[in-house]
This record gives structure tokens, sequence and C-alpha cells, in this order.
């Protein structure tokens, strides 16, 4: 059964043909998404900027050919979860957020090609939530945090291969320009604290056709 299957995949990957990526198509990728913010913030309370953590969660890219080489795409995922903290302190809160990235991109070769590189500029729009300061946030006497939902551009590479009609197997790269202010108060004093996470975002997924 297993042979029949590899076979069945080599078969695919050998044959000519036209493949995919063709205008009118329609196909999304499901896989993994890793976060990795390259992250920077005003110097928070005397103790340095803040520190933020890499998440990983299931990635989903919904993806329309306009022409056989233009694409239109729109990334999902499950809310991803950060620790936030600083150096001295270590982590002293989580937060949540969605990073739904609208992207328009060119893919390299044609509708025949097995290998579709391609290359995407587009606009990523970030909502936090569930903000939460943790037991060592709450004993240094900090409450009431939020932070500011973001706009900003998105950069992108990936590289589909397409196994058949069907089925591809893609992985991908982001960079995302993701600004907030982190807001809260320590004791009395309300702190809003300039941060950056333009992070990073690797995708490794499988793709279906319709
Ligand atoms: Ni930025």
């Amino acid at each position: 059964m297993k042979k029949a299957v590899v076979a069945a995949l080599i078969l695919s990957t050998f044959s000519g043909g036209a493949v995919a990526h063709e205008a009118g198509e329609f196909f999304f990728r499901l896989g993994t998404a890793t976060v990795r913010p390259t992250e920077g913030s005003d110097n928070v309370l005397g103790l340095g900027g803040f520190n933020v953590s890499n998440n990983t969660q299931a990635g989903m890219t919904f993806t329309w050919m306009a022409t056989d080489n233009v694409g239109v795409e729109l990334l999902a995922a499950t809310p991803f979860r950060h620790k936030v903290g600083t150096g001295p302190t270590g982590d002293i809160a989580t937060v949540h957020h969605l990073p739904p990235t609208l992207m328009a991109q060119w893919y390299f070769g044609d509708a025949g090609s097995k290998l579709r590189p391609y290359i995407g500029a587009g606009v990523n729009y970030t909502t936090f939530f569930d903000e939460k300061f943790n037991d060592t946030g709450k004993e240094a006497g900090l409450s009431d945090l939020s932070l500011k939902d973001s706009w900003g551009v998105a950069g992108q590479a990936g590289l589909d291969y397409l196994i058949n009609r069907d089925w591809l197997i893609n992985m991908s790269v982001w960079y995302m320009d993701i600004d907030t202010e982190v807001r809260f108060k320590a004791g009395d004093q309300q702190q809003n604290i300039s941060t950056r996470l333009d992070p990073w975002v690797f995708m490794f997924s499988a793709g279906y056709r319709f």
C-alpha cells in the first residue's frame, strides 16, 4: 500500500503537463506558523526593554490567482500567545494576538511549473487581546494591561512545490511591521511603552487546490 502511494507520488512528480496556479484558481495552505519577534521597546520602569517570546500556531493561507502569475493571499492563524518580560524580572505578562495579512503576490514560472517561487507585499493588521499580568507582574503592582492594535506593511517570499493537480507543499517567510503601545498601570501611574515586535513569520504547510 505504502509502495503504491510512493509510486503514485513519483509518477505524478515526473509526469508533465499543466500542474497548477492558473488564473482563476483558488487554493489554501494549512500548516505551522511561527512568529519570532525582533522586539525592542522604550525603557520599562528602568528595567530595560521588553522581551517577547516566540510562538507557533496553526497557520492558513487562502490564495486566488488573478493571472497565472499574480496572486492575492490572505493569511490567517489560530491566536498567537507570547510571554512578555524584562531581563531583570523574567516573564511578567501574557498577550494574545491575531495578525491577518493581505498580500499581493508574484509567482515566478508558469502554470506548467512544479516549482513556483513567489514574492509578495501587503498589509498586516494585528489585534491584541487577553493581555494579562502573571503573578510576578501583579506582585510588582502592575495592572490594567492593554496593547494597541497595529497596522503595518508586510513582505513575503515563498516556494510552492506542486505534487500534482490538487496538492502542494510550501515553505514561506514573512516580515511584518508590527508596532504597538503597551499600556498598563504601575501602582497608580499610567505607563505607555512604545514597543515594536517586527517579527519574522515562518510557515511550513501543505496546500490543496479547489
Ligand atoms: Ni516596526
